[in-house]
């Protein structure tokens, strides 16, 4: 298991990533324990039979959140598969519409009711866009919900270190466990990692297969070559090497069979270092840190459509990911 030991030394207690299995943990700072490899469910259109072949498969952390619409069929996953309940780590998160003190709290509630469970294993603020107040509001009550027995850990999503040090300025009860933002080696967003590992704040990497677009990238396929591994492993196991909780979405079981294979190899320095200089900023989450962000209002339109945050990106924009393609759009995001 890794620790992150209480003077925030993120890196400090890391055991040697060779060991790492599909039942390794982290141990985030409120002392709970985060399994690293989770099945992502966004856009997973067969959900429930999804979340049954991994748990089937020894995955033992589900990734959801409000704005997936799936909570229902998570539960159901999980019960379908026969793995116990106190074997299994559930993630889900708040949607911004639904920040501030009393809605947090019945979200709450609503998620527990939709998944069929009387406790959720950590519950994230999906995005920081809602302003400070009702930042600050949302996690207060997350706070009162972890007093209450509702939920374990809590944490954010999206979040740039301005958002999360507004937390830690408040010196709240619960400091932020985890932050989940997109990261893989064409997203590194190496100033909110550093922040993270300095404040003792877990990270977890969502979109860590790029989404398909970089499987074929030279550098990936170089180093899936001399592994005699696929590039999505490739893709995953980097993350598990730099120490981050990884969370590849599959509703196909092969393919979620495969990516946990990647804890059966490693990668050694040189891997790390070319994969290191793929840093071409290519995300969406940082977005929420920017002057100039998408306008609050068009983004709920096109969110309920499509989702998710990152969705409404892709399809807002479906052929520019890069971050000057946002500045161009109304500054009315409260961040
Ligand atoms: N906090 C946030 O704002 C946020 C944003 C986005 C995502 N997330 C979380 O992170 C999870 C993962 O991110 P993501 O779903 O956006 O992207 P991703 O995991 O990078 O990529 C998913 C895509 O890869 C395909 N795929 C999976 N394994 C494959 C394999 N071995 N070979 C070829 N293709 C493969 C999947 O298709 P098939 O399903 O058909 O296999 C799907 O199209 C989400 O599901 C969600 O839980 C969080």
């Amino acid at each position: 298991m890794n620790t992150i030991d209480p003077r925030g030394n993120y890196e400090a207690n890391m055991p040697s990533t060779k060991s790492l299995t599909l039942a390794s943990t982290l141990k985030l700072n409120d002392g709970n324990e985060i399994p690293y490899m989770g099945l992502g469910v966004w856009k997973s259109s067969t959900c429930d039979t999804a979340v049954t072949a991994a748990l089937k498969n020894n995955y033992r952390h589900i990734d959801t959140a409000r704005a997936y619409g799936n909570e229902r069929e998570v539960g159901e996953g999980i019960r379908a598969s026969g793995v116990p309940r106190s074997e299994i780590f559930v993630t889900s998160k708040i949607n911004d519409e639904d920040h501030g003190y009393d809605s947090t709290l019945r979200c709450v509630d609503e998620s527990l009711e939709l998944l069929g469970l009387d406790y959720i294993d950590l519950y994230l603020i999906h995005n920081p866009r809602s302003g400070t107040e009702k930042r600050l509001e949302t996690w207060r009550a997350l706070e009162k919900c972890v007093k209450d027995g509702k939920v374990r850990s809590i944490g954010v999503s999206n979040y740039a270190p301005r958002h999360i040090q507004e937390i830690l300025d408040l010196s709240p009860k619960i400091k932020p466990a985890l932050n989940q933002i997109e990261l893989h080696p064409y997203s590194q967003q190496r100033e909110i990692t550093d922040y993270c590992k300095e404040k003792g704040i877990a990270l977890a990497a969502y979109a860590p297969l790029t989404r398909c677009k970089h499987f074929d990238k030279p550098e990936v396929v170089k180093v899936a070559e001399k592994h005699g591994v696929t590039t999505p492993q490739v893709l995953v196991r980097w993350n598990l090497e730099k120490g981050y909780v990884v969370l590849p979405k599959s509703e196909k079981e092969e393919r979620i069979k495969s990516n946990a294979d990647a804890y059966g190899f490693s990668l050694d320095e040189e891997d790390m270092k070319l994969l290191d200089t793929c840093d071409k900023g290519d995300c969406s989450g940082m977005v929420f840190d920017r002057r100039n962000c998408p306008s609050l209002s068009p983004f709920r339109t096109i969110a309920n459509k499509a989702d998710d945050v990152t969705q409404q990106l892709t399809f807002s924009n479906p052929n520019d990911h890069s971050q000057s393609s946002f500045d161009a759009r109304p500054n009315k995001c409260r961040l």
